[in-house]
């Protein structure tokens, strides 16, 4: 089972960023974590503060070489219909993550142009929806 990982903007910060909003766990425990918890997975992980380089990562998933996407698209989630479009030309199952509850923060994070194109949305977990975002991916692939 082969799972691409991609984070998308300020989530290199965290650990340091917002912790009230995103906790104090960095990206690189979220990765380690991951890997640990599931030693029969095969991660790529990437993070991104640019919009082409995810639209890149996001196309990896065209090459056969993955099974499954997690992506949490950080603010562009709101508004890149160009992630979107790369979403939406993938063959395989890609959940989106937030690791904040973000319908219960400002109304312009309620919406994701991206969630219509991904299999699901998993939001207000922490670093703990990245897992339930692999256990889904899992199960989806499995099947
Ligand atoms: C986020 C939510 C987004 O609205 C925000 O811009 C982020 C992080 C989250 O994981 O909660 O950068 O994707």
């Amino acid at each position: 089972m082969r799972i691409l990982v991609i984070n998308g903007p300020n989530l290199n910060l965290l650990g340091k960023r917002e912790p009230e909003v995103y906790g104090t766990v960095t990206l690189d425990d979220i990765e380690k974590s991951l890997a640990k918890k599931f030693p029969d997975v095969k991660f790529e992980f990437y993070q991104s503060n640019s919009e082409g380089t995810l639209v890149d990562y996001v196309q990896k998933g065209m090459s056969g070489a993955f099974d499954g996407v997690l992506l949490n698209p950080g603010a562009y989630t709101h508004y890149s219909y160009a992630i979107r479009d790369a979403v939406a030309a993938l063959k395989i199952p890609v959940i989106e993550v937030h690791l904040s509850n973000v319908h219960a923060r400002e109304e312009f994070r309620k919406h994701s142009v991206i969630a219509p194109v991904c299999k699901g949305v998993i939001a207000g977990f922490g670093s703990q929806g990245y897992e339930l975002a692999v256990q889904a991916l899992l199960k989806i692939i499995r099947k």
